[in-house]
């Protein structure tokens, strides 16, 4: 059957006492609608509508960068979750699959937990889970293999709050029924709100079939506090790091690398303690980051040696058998082939070229206080200690730069640019100055 997945994402989320929409805050580096998204990705949907409301436009905009082809309604009040479900009709319209609605506050829902969903033959069918704390979850109340009800925490007698059987908030039902129970909801509730909730007892009032399939409470933990977003972001980096060892990578000391939802590391690369891996990256098999190394939006080629302490921003790209060393940035530049920037140098919208050596302190200076400008530099090119390269600007291949050199025009091919002060020499000098420094100091102690 064609799915439909509806996500809800209008709460402001007054827990987590923010201006950010909740469901823009991050996980492992993406927002946590990213990866309800993502989740929902397992039965590929024919349709995925995110309901955003709070902060619309910023929800919006998030939604399409994962998917250009999803589609946003809002939910002009928050009236509760059957209310932002029913903000999903028109995108809908004409749609008879199933149609599931998810939270995007709960980002962790498992491929096989909505295949499940999707498998079920009963008329509604409703996500729950058992946690080991119910606290203020709404519960299920079954008669038999039915679940006849669910109660809202704030609604529930102390019996029903004794129940273990919880709401995940994920229901999916024919998306026709679904929006024709949905128009029997009223308010008549603790809080005043439509509750998404109501529809398993309405449907039952019709003798409809209503089933309950259950998971794995990690996977349905609501995010609705600071606290809850950093525990989520854990859990997700124990999972991440233990996926990637089961797909050969060696992390050195697993607990201490932050991964990011989009990460791609290959196989037998070596990853050390400490390293923290920001949005888009992408690490070849074979390659090695060293301990405290900080990449984003960048990838690394194989036999590729990163660190330690080096940082990849956006658009460095490095080809293999690449050395990035020690303070090292590196930021929308591609570093070719066997090239080699070991020590203390920023390169920055720019070209290094196969088996360049880039010597320490070297510096692109690629910013003139408005415009940013590119330097080229060529292969097997010898860029000595402390050059400043003022962009732009190219040097050749197999060229060099003298030491210190502040490097303003361009270097051809072959050539030695040198642009420092002459070495002045004056034989005995330092003696002197030394004699000259040493009794002034002792005149000044015996004046003391
Ligand atoms: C909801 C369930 C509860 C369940 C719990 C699981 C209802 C009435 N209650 O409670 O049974 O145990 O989730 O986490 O469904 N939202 C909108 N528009 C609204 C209201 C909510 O889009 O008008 C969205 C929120 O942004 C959020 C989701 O719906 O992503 C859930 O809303 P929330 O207020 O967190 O519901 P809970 O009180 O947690
Ligand atoms: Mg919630």
């Amino acid at each position: 059957m064609s799915v439909a997945l509806i996500i809800l994402a209008a709460g402001q989320g007054t827990r987590m006492n923010s201006d950010l929409p909740k469901v823009l805050h991050p996980i492992a580096g993406a927002p946590m609608l990213h990866h309800a998204m993502a989740a929902g990705t397992a039965l590929d949907p024919d349709h995925v509508v995110v309901v955003a409301g709070f902060g619309a436009e910023q929800v919006t905009a998030s939604a399409m960068t994962f998917d250009p082809t999803a589609c946003v309604v809002l939910q002009k009040e928050q009236l509760g979750t059957g209310h932002a479900t029913a903000a999903a009709r028109g995108a809908l319209k004409g749609f008879d699959g199933l149609a599931i609605v998810v939270f995007g506050d709960t980002p962790f829902l498992s491929a096989e937990t909505f295949e499940a969903l999707a498998a079920s033959t009963a008329d509604v069918t409703v996500l729950g889970f058992e946690p080991a704390d119910p606290a203020r979850y709404g519960r299920l109340v079954m008669d038999g293999d039915q679940l006849e009800r669910i109660v809202e925490f704030k609604d529930a007698t102390e019996a029903e709050r004794a129940i273990g059987l919880c709401n995940s908030g994920v229901l999916a039902a024919r998306a026709p029924l679904l929006f024709e129970l949905i128009d029997l909801l009223d308010t008549n509730n603790a809080q005043g709100e439509y509750y998404l909730t109501d529809l398993p007892h309405l449907a039952r009032a019709r003798d409809l079939n209503v089933a309950v399939v259950t998971c794995d409470e990690s996977e349905t933990l609501g995010i609705n506090s600071r606290a809850e977003l950093a525990d989520a972001d854990a859990r997700f980096q124990i999972a991440a790091r233990r996926s990637l060892m089961e797909d050969g990578v060696t992390l050195v000391a697993p607990e201490t690398v932050y991964l990011s939802l989009d990460t791609i590391v290959g196989r037998d690369a070596l990853i050390e303690p400490n390293v923290v891996f920001g949005p888009g990256v992408t690490v070849e098999s074979g390659a090695t980051i060293r301990a405290f190394s900080h990449l984003e939006g960048c990838h690394v080629s194989r036999g590729a040696i990163v660190g330690p302490f080096a940082r990849l921003r956006p658009g460095a790209e490095l080809a293999e058998d690449v050395r990035i060393g020690n303070f090292v940035e590196v930021k929308n530049a591609t570093i070719a082939t066997g090239a080699k920037v070991n020590h203390l140098s920023y390169i920055g919208d720019a070209s290094v070229g196969e088996k360049s050596n880039i010597g320490a302190g070297t510096v692109t200076c690629n910013y003139d206080g408005v415009m940013k400008h590119r330097t080229e530099i060529g292969a097997r090119a010898f860029i000595g200690s402390n050059t400043m390269l003022v962009a732009p600007v190219s040097i050749g291949d197999e060229a060099m730069t003298g030491s210190g050199s502040v490097i303003t025009s361009d270097v051809e091919a072959g050539a030695l640019a040198v642009s420092r002060a002459p070495q002045v020499e004056k034989p005995g000098m330092a003696r002197k100055l030394f004699e000259i420094l040493r009794a002034r100091k002792a005149k000044q102690s015996r004046g003391s």
